[in-house]
């Protein structure tokens, strides 16, 4: 049986290092993503890709995701420990998603390969498989913005979503709107870098104080280590300002939602450590660039991307100009219940 599956990439507007708070985040699928087309069938899962030479091959029973090689393969490999499929697949993978740039290329390629392998189930069901699969594949404790944003995107709208039920609502882009990504020139390498420390750090937080949501900032002085109390400051305050920005978003005050990334870059820079020298000069350049509503550092830091809001051109033809997509989707063609169209 033939298989097409697809999964988008994302940009999240606003809302980072919160997901694994419980917290809220205001993501989009983007028109960038991966694809996997091929054949259902055999007893390995043997796939080609477009971007990187060397092709993966792992049988149906894989061991540890870890150990494979090519290191692309370890999120196939995650996705088919998880799956544990009966039948296997051959295809080649296709993605016009930079890798290493934070736009969410692995959680693209989990969804698409679980996709392909006959995935059944919800978004969210999908969602919480391919973050398992990602832990198992880069030992990262990453959360699920990633993963659900790909599952759960709406053309023409980014999402609000609450990570303590998982809940999704789609809020329009306001018209005349451009959300534009550029790389900052440094790769950001997430295994290495401190996002587990991050983590960690803000679990301190939650321990102590409970939900980092919803209470005044003072809350945070009855912590200790002024470590921990920076990074629970940052989710604390960065939860307020998503709440602040979907409502601006809702409204159309595009100033509003600009100067709200642009405390939310800040808040990541000094509360939470994660950005780097090239990206606050970005983001500092970006912000004073006529048409810029607002520019903040995108995803986990350490390198990557920023993301601008702005006026249709204001960039000229600087980064990708990003538009909200649907979610991840397969079609089976040939089957024996979807005949070929
Ligand atoms: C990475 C992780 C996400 C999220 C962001 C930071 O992209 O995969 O789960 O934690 O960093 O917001």
């Amino acid at each position: 049986m033939r298989v097409h599956a697809y999964a988008p990439g994302r940009v999240n507007l606003i809302g980072d290092h919160t997901d694994y708070a419980g917290g809220l985040a205001v993501p989009m699928a983007i028109d960038l993503g991966t694809t996997v087309e091929g054949e259902v069938g055999g007893n390995r899962v043997i796939l080609r890709s477009r971007q990187f030479d060397e092709p993966v091959d792992l049988p149906l029973d894989v061991g540890d995701p870890r150990a494979v090689e090519p290191a692309w393969g370890r999120y196939v490999a995650g996705i088919v420990a998880e799956m544990q499929p009966t039948v296997g697949l051959r295809a080649t993978v296709d993605s016009t998603l930079p890798v290493g740039s934070g736009l969410s290329s692995s959680a693209a390629l989990e969804l698409s390969v679980a996709l392909a392998l006959g995935f059944e189930g919800s978004g969210r069901e999908l969602a919480v498989l391919c973050q398992r699969a990602e832990h198992r594949a880069s030992g990262v404790p990453c959360g699920i913005m990633d993963q659900l944003t790909s599952a759960c995107g709406v053309e023409d709208s980014a999402l609000l979503i609450d990570f303590s039920s998982l809940d999704v609502t789609a809020v329009p882009i306001p018209e005349d709107v451009e959300i534009v990504v550029i790389h900052s020139g440094q790769d950001r390498a997430l295994a290495s870098s401190a996002y587990a420390a991050r983590r960690a750090q803000v679990e301190v937080a939650i321990e102590q104080l409970g939900r980092l949501r919803d209470m005044p900032v003072e809350e945070i002085d009855a912590l200790d280590d002024p470590i921990v109390r920076n990074r629970a400051r940052h989710v604390l305050t960065e939860n307020s300002r998503v709440v602040g920005f979907a409502d601006a978003f809702r409204v159309g005050d595009l100033r509003c939602a600009g100067e709200l990334m642009i405390e939310s870059h800040r808040s990541l820079r000094d509360d939470f450590d994660v950005s780097t020298p090239l990206l606050d000069v970005l983001v500092t350049r970006l912000a004073a660039t006529p048409g810029v509503f607002g520019a903040r550092l995108t995803g986990a830091g350490f390198g990557g991307c920023a993301v601008a809001l702005c006026e249709p051109g204001a960039l000229g033809d600087e980064g990708w100009i990003v538009r909200a997509s649907g979610a991840a989707s397969v079609d089976h063609l040939g089957g024996p219940d979807q005949p070929r169209a």
